[in-house]
Parts: structure tokens; C-alpha cells; sequence
């Protein structure tokens, strides 16, 4: 298989590589990016190892204190490539009307002579001076019939180490894919060829960015970031975008959700998977740490990002976690907010993005009260509180680490990683939770009363913007279904796809999961959150459990049923009855604006929008009035 793909350039294939589609798209790929060399990655710790200690070399990576931060890394991205990129991401499906208003489009035809065919396609020779990576992975449990397969090129180590992380990564992935098996091919480029002689940089990237995405032919094309969400192919580029798409096709989910199991203290275990947009606290949500009163309660992390669910023998919806790591936001994390997640940041840790301590070590906003002396911050200079103060932006000091600076972790560093995480067949799923960021109008905790008011509830949801999406911050945007930057398809095909899976089951009668709305977002006339938070989102978790075994009550209102004050568990926490009310109150005036805006996205999906939505609104409207 080693045959010559250009000059000086073999496509070194290992024999166990058996599978010729795959060996032949690898060579057309060398020859198209004009890589100086090809590698495969086995997935092994040596490999890992290496590939870090070469980062290391290149001024890419700087190993953090070993006594600190064992086997630990720390990386400084380009100042330009800090988030993904939704205004650079298409979704390139045959038809416009596929891809659906929420999306960007372009023709696939002139996609491709733009990254691929065309004279100057921005693929031709983006590699030269580089070495491309094969990185094989599979979301989900090798072998499992939930998972997928998907190989990378990629001209960045770092991906590939981080894809180490993140994915079941390495050799194993050939044995599953036989000689003739299927994968997502995933093609990734830092857009930065080197000239003969040229010195690289650290962070190579380029100014043009496209996240392109093929949903028909079920291919991926990343041109011009290492960063994240847009180079890390097999997150939301395959496990939703592609995915979600293969799950319409195919009869099952690929959902932005993290999967958390909770066990009672008589030892019954529920599952519950929850979507919530990027920024609303996932990580934190899926390591829950119940309060003190809720002795002999337990919650074990499943996934923290993204699941994928299936219907299973049982007729009810199975559940697996796809990736095998976490890539979590730094900022806010400490020891209060989040203790199982500082426990998981102790060893073997890629940081990207975070300042540098003087002993070597990092730190980043909220990780603790006082901040240090002196750091490095995330652009490489010096930075103290003093020169943050002085330098920084409406009235704000700067930050040491990036808002958006990352970790990335194995899964098996959680020291509550649910012990059969790994399981093949997946988890029944219980409940769904659908939650955005409004400091207003919507309540803590709403059940809906059946499965399209559920639907109704995930499609409208609203959140106050962060990072990755352009424009400005703090404003409501609808993101339903937490899906709106990763849909693979037209966003109304995505509702209909839900209520027909729905009915389908219940047809079969199967059990469907309950499904709630949350919000831990709402302020006060101070202008603070009322809301504890954190571990105490086990008060509303046990409430959901309780109303599942038909054991608590509620009060039913105009778009479903909400816990009264003496519904929920308050022992150790003192929220007095008028907070309780601040958090829970429905006002008709905020709620009939709420409702314009939901019948404005509506309106913008008209063309695919189940009508079932669209009656649903109008009885939440009617008893909204009454
Ligand atoms: C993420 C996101 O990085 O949702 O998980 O943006
Ligand atoms: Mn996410």
C-alpha cells in the first residue's frame, strides 16, 4: 500500500490498515493538500506522548509544573481563533430548503470548487511544509451499534492529541472498520502552509475560515482554525451537525445534550439527559454534587456535551455519550462551583487558553477568590490586577485566561464518571431537560403534560448570547432545541422528526421520558441571580424524580406543571417563599411578548413547521388571556 503519492511523499499505511476506500481517499487527499508527510496515529500512550513533547519543542504546548500538574500542557491560541465560528459554518446540502433558514448555505458545487476542485481551491497545497495526521476514531463504544466511525486528516498534532481526549481514538478503530466498514471522513487544514526554510509559529491558523459541512455525502471540510469546536471534527461537526442528519435518516437522536445518571437512596437509578446552549453551565449540571441534605443521593456524569439516543429493544430511548472527554470551559470553575471538575483538572490535561502561573501552573477567572500576584496571561503577556485593571474594557479588568479558554480531559479523570459510562447498549433515558440563560419571564421548573407540549417547550427555547455567536452578547436569541449553531438540517424537519418519534413509540407503548424546562437563570430587581444554583439543582432533579414515580405535586398553569413551594425538598437551603415566587412567576405581559417571539421563529420555519407547534401556541396564548 506504501505506493508513491507525490515525489518524495509516501502514504506510509500500516499493514493492518485493510480498507481500500479509505486508503485511496488518503492519497487523494495527500496529493490535493500536498503534505510533506503522512502519519497514522495508533493511538497509543507513546504516540500521545511523543506527539506532546514535539508540541512542546515546536512552542505550541508548555509543559506545566510536573509536581503541580502531572503529564499537563498548556497552549496559547492565536488571538483570532478563540471560539468556533458560527458565521463561517455551512451546512452545503443539495437544496437550500434542506438546510433551512438557521443555517448557512452555499451550493455544494461552488463549496466544493472553492475548498476542493476549483484553480485556487483553498485545499490545494494548504499542507505543504506540514505532515498530515490519519486520525481514526470512533463516537461511541468501539464496536457499539450506537457508534460511528470517522477519520480525520489533519495538519495539527494538537488536534490529533486532543482527538486522543475526546474520541476512542487509534488502531482499534481499523479492526471495527474491516476492509469495507463505513466512516465520516473529516478533513482538516490550519489553512497555513509552510514555504521551504519557513519558520512555523506556534498557533498557525488563517484569517479565512470555513466549517463546511457535506450532510448528504456525510463529509466535513474545516478550513483555516485549530481551534476547538472547529478543528476537533469529530464534536460538533460529526456527533451533531452530520449526525443529527444521519439520525433523521436513520430513525434515532444526536442531541447537544450532556447524560447524567441520578441514584436514589433506596439505590433506583434515572437517567436524565439534558440540553442546555454552550455557556449555561453543562460541565457543572453533569457533575452535580447534591447538597449535604440530600444524603445517600447520588449523581454519576454519563456525558457532559453530547448525546446520541436511540430506540432500543425495549422500545424505549437509549442513550450513549459519543465522545470519550471533555473540552469544558475554564473560567468560573472552582472548587465551589464545580469540586468534581477541579478533582478531573489534577493530572494528564491539555489547557488551551488559560494564564500561567509564576510556579508553572494555571489559572483562570473564578478559580479562586483573590487572583495571583503575577501571571501570563493568555496572549503571552505579563498581567497583575493592577495591569488588568488599567487595561482593560468598559470598566472591566481584563482577564488573565480567555472567556471561552478551555479544558480538555479524558472522561475517566471524573471521579463521578457513571461506572458504566462505556456501556455498548446505552442508558433508558427518564427525563429530558430543556434549559436556556433568561434572566426573566421563564420559571425554574416546568413539566409538560405530554410529549408535543414537551417538543413545543425545546423548540421555543431562548437564551442570552455568549462567545461563538456573532454579534452582541446578552441578547435573547431562540436557539431550539440548545441546537441552533450544530443542526445538520432544516430546524422544522428537526421538530417533526421529535414528535414522530414520539408517536411512534407511544404507538408501540413504550414509556416516553417526561420532558422539562428549567431555567437557574433568573434575576432579581437587584439585578443578581436568585437562584442558588449549582449542587442545589438537586432540590428541582428530585422533584422531577418524585413526579416520575407519581409522588409529588405541582400546580398546573397556562404551558404545563411547576413545583409550588412546599412541592420542593428545602431542607439545608434557606430560600424564603418570596424568592421561591420571584423565580417561579409567570407575568402575562412578558409572556405574550414571549409568545410573539416564539411565533417569529415560528414564522421564519414556516415552511417545515409542524403544525402541532403551531396549535400548541395558540392554546398557551388562549390561556394566557383568559
Ligand atoms: C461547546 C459549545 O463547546 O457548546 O460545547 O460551544
Ligand atoms: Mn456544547
Amino acid at each position: 500500500m506504501n505506493r508513491p503519492v507525490l515525489e518524495g511523499v509516501r502514504l506510509n499505511a500500516p499493514a493492518y490498515v485493510k480498507h481500500q476506500r479509505l486508503l485511496d481517499w488518503v492519497a487523494r487527499m495527500a496529493v490535493l493538500t500536498e503534505a510533506a508527510d503522512v502519519y497514522w496515529c495508533d493511538g497509543t500512550q507513546a504516540e500521545y506522548d511523543r506527539l506532546c513533547d514535539a508540541l512542546v519543542r515546536a512552542g505550541t504546548f508548555k509543559r506545566l509544573n510536573p509536581e503541580l500538574r502531572p503529564n499537563s500542557y498548556l497552549a496559547l491560541s492565536d488571538p483570532s481563533d478563540v471560539a468556533r465560528v458560527e458565521d463561517r459554518t455551512f451546512i452545503c446540502s443539495e437544496r437550500q430548503d434542506d438546510a433551512g433558514p438557521t443555517n448557512n448555505w452555499v451550493a455544494p458545487a461552488e463549496m466544493r470548487e472553492l475548498l476542493q476542485t476549483g484553480d485556487k481551491a483553498l485545499f490545494r497545497g494548504c499542507m505543504r511544509g506540514r505532515t498530515m495526521y490519519v486520525v481514526p476514531f470512533s463516537m461511541g463504544p468501539l464496536g457499539s451499534h450506537i457508534s460511528h466511525i470517522g477519520v480525520e486528516l489533519s495538519d495539527s498534532p494538537y488536534v490529533a492529541v486532543n482527538m486522543r481526549i475526546m474520541t476512542r481514538m487509534g488502531r482499534p478503530v481499523f479492526e471495527v472498520l474491516g476492509d469495507d466498514g463505513e466512516f465520516v471522513p473529516c478533513m482538516h487544514t490550519v489553512g497555513a502552509p509552510l514555504q521551504p526554510g519557513q519558520k512555523d509559529v506556534a498557533w498557525p491558523c488563517n484569517k479565512t475560515k470555513y466549517i463546511v459541512h457535506y450532510p448528504e455525502t456525510r463529509e466535513i471540510w474545516s478550513y483555516g482554525s485549530g481551534y476547538g469546536g472547529n478543528a476537533l471534527l469529530g464534536k460538533k461537526c460529526f456527533a451533531l451537525r452530520i449526525a443529527s442528519k444521519m439520525g433523521r435518516d436513520q430513525g434515532w437522536l444526536a442531541e447537544h445534550m450532556l447524560v447524567l445518571g441520578v441514584t436514589s437512596p433506596q439505590g433506583k437509578k434515572y437517567h436524565v439527559a439534558a440540553a442546555f446552549p454552550s455557556a449555561c453551565g453543562k460541565t457543572n449540571f453533569a457533575m452535580l454534587v447534591p447538597p449535604k441534605a440530600f444524603n445517600g443521593w447520588k449523581v454519576t456524569t454519563v456525558g457532559d456535551d453530547i448525546a446520541w439516543i436511540k430506540p432500543g429493544q425495549d422500545g424505549r430511548l437509549h442513550a450513549i455519550n459519543p465522545e470519550a472527554g471533555y473540552f469544558g470551559v475554564a473560567p468560573g470553575t472552582n472548587y465551589k462551583t464545580n469540586p468534581n471538575c477541579m478533582d478531573s483538572l489534577k493530572r494528564d490535561v491539555i489547557f488551551t487558553n488559560v494564564a500561567l502561573t509564576d510556579d508553572g501552573d494555571v489559572w483562570w477567572e473564578g478559580m479562586t477568590d483573590e487572583p495571583p500576584a503575577h501571571l501570563i496571561d493568555w496572549q503571552g503577556r505579563d498581567w497583575t490586577p493592577q495591569i488588568a485593571k488599567e487595561t482593560g474594557e468598559n470598566g472591566k479588568s481584563r482577564p488573565a485566561a480567555h472567556p471561552n479558554s478551555r479544558f480538555t480531559i479524558a472522561a475517566t479523570n471524573n471521579p463521578v464518571l457513571d461506572p458504566q459510562w462505556d456501556s455498548t447498549t446505552g442508558y433508558a433515558i427518564d427525563a429530558f431537560i430543556f434549559g436556556g440563560r433568561r434572566s426573566n419571564t421563564v420559571p425554574l421548573v416546568t413539566e409538560a403534560r405530554d410529549w408535543a407540549e414537551g417538543v413545543y417547550m425545546a423548540a421555543t427555547m431562548g437564551s442570552e448570547t455568549t462567545a461563538a455567536a456573532a454579534g452582541a452578547q446578552g441578547v435573547v436569541r431562540r436557539d431550539p432545541f440548545a441546537m441552533l449553531p450544530f443542526m445538520g438540517y432544516h430546524m422544522g424537519d428537526h421538530f417533526q422528526h421529535w414528535l414522530a418519534m414520539g408517536a411512534k413509540l407511544e404507538q408501540a407503548g413504550a414509556a416516553l421520558p417526561r420532558i422539562y424546562c428549567v431555567n437557574w437563570f433568573r434575576k432579581g430587581a437587584d439585578g443578581k441571580f436568585v437562584w442558588p444554583g449549582y449542587g442545589e439543582n438537586m432540590r428541582v432533579l428530585k422533584w422531577m424524580i418524585e413526579r416520575i414515580e407519581g409522588q409529588a405535586g405541582g400546580t398546573e398553569h397556562a404551558f404545563g406543571i411547576s413545583p409550588r413551594y412546599e412541592d420542593l425538598h428545602w431542607e439545608g437551603l434557606a430560600f424564603s417563599g418570596a424568592q421561591f415566587a420571584s423565580v417561579m412567576s409567570i407575568d402575562r405581559a412578558a409572556w405574550q411578548q414571549e409568545l410573539a417571539l416564539h411565533q417569529e421563529l415560528f414564522q421564519q420555519l414556516s415552511a417545515r413547521l409542524p403544525p402541532q407547534l403551531n396549535a400548541t401556541r395558540q392554546q398557551i396564548a388562549a390561556k394566557i388571556a383568559a
